[in-house]
């Protein structure tokens, strides 16, 4: 079916208290992981492109495989440009025909950062594409962050409520103690401060750096109006994992289809599990 818009996803997703597993896509063998495993759980999907995956793969290849993907599923699907890091680099996404948008100024002071988000808005929405928007800092694990960075870098729910209120988006990524990239502990996610945001906001919430996150965390954070949740770093150890044990099962193989044939069922399995602890899985009618 045609690509879908996230917005449609992610209000269903309100309506039936669940999350919407949005998953980062860098080749052919990744997208057909999170494809079949959509189809296989009959869940709604989020295709997304990073920075890097646009960098690595080029914006051609990745609008090109994730619309043709898209369109030969049975489930409804959705592609996502991911850090969105200007207006350009929007409407180039909007022009390759991306159906979502995500605009990060979550570095910018608070008045730019709404400033240009609404200006993307207006672009956007015009052409009926939706819009995610970023207030706080979601930093990587690797970053250093001593008790008072963190505090200053959590998202606060007053700003919040203004923010989406100025700025008209759709879906707003909230930063409540989750990183990108692999976490050395257990992530200690602020609940208090996601109710909050909750209560003064309604439009569906994004976790991003989800990955690592303990599953009692996420189940938690659904009810509170998470509604969209990024997932790379399990995919991108799911597939050096496949590639491992092909080459461990076959030391001396030198077919790439059977490396990445086995590190796609790899992705596939975990991309399905997210499917179904999010509790999109079954929700196509
Ligand atoms: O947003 C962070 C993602 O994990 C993507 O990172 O730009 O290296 O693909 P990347
Ligand atoms: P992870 O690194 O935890 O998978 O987060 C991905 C993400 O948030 C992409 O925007
Ligand atoms: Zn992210």
């Amino acid at each position: 079916m045609p690509l879908v818009n996230v917005k449609d996803l992610l209000f269903d997703a309100a309506k039936n208290n669940y999350a919407v597993g949005a998953f980062n896509c860098n080749n052919m063998e990744i997208l057909q992981a999170i494809i079949r495993a959509a189809e296989e759980e009959d869940a709604p999907v989020i295709i997304q492109a990073s920075q890097g995956a646009i960098k690595y793969a080029g914006l051609d290849y990745i609008a090109s495989m994730g619309k043709l993907a898209a369109e030969k599923s049975s489930v409804p699907a959705a592609l996502h440009l991911d850090h969105g890091t200007s207006i350009e680099q929007v409407i180039q996404c909007i022009r390759h025909g991306f159906s979502s948008v995500m605009f990060d100024g979550s570095s910018l002071p608070f008045d730019d950062n709404a400033a240009l988000t609404k200006e993307v808005v207006e672009i956007a929405h015009a052409v009926d594409v939706s819009v995610e928007g970023e207030l706080g800092r979601i930093c990587g694990t690797e970053d250093d962050i001593s008790v008072c960075d963190r505090d200053a870098s959590l998202t606060d729910p007053g700003e919040a409520k203004s923010f989406v209120e100025f700025t008209g988006v759709d879906s707003l990524a909230v930063s409540i103690g989750t990183a990108h990239g692999r976490y050395k502990g257990t992530p200690d996610l602020d609940f208090e401060r996601l109710e909050r945001i909750g209560e003064l906001v309604d439009i569906p919430l994004v976790m991003h750096g989800a990955s690592g996150v303990p599953s009692e965390d996420i189940c938690r954070a659904i009810p509170m109006g998470i509604r969209k949740i990024n997932i790379d770093t399990d995919i991108r150890e799911a597939f050096v994992t496949g590639i491992m044990e092909a080459l461990e099962e076959d030391p001396h193989g030198r077919d790439p289809r059977n490396i990445l044939g086995h590190a796609r069922e790899k992705m596939q399995e975990i991309v399905g599990e997210k499917m179904r602890l999010f509790g999109c899985a079954h929700r196509i009618r």
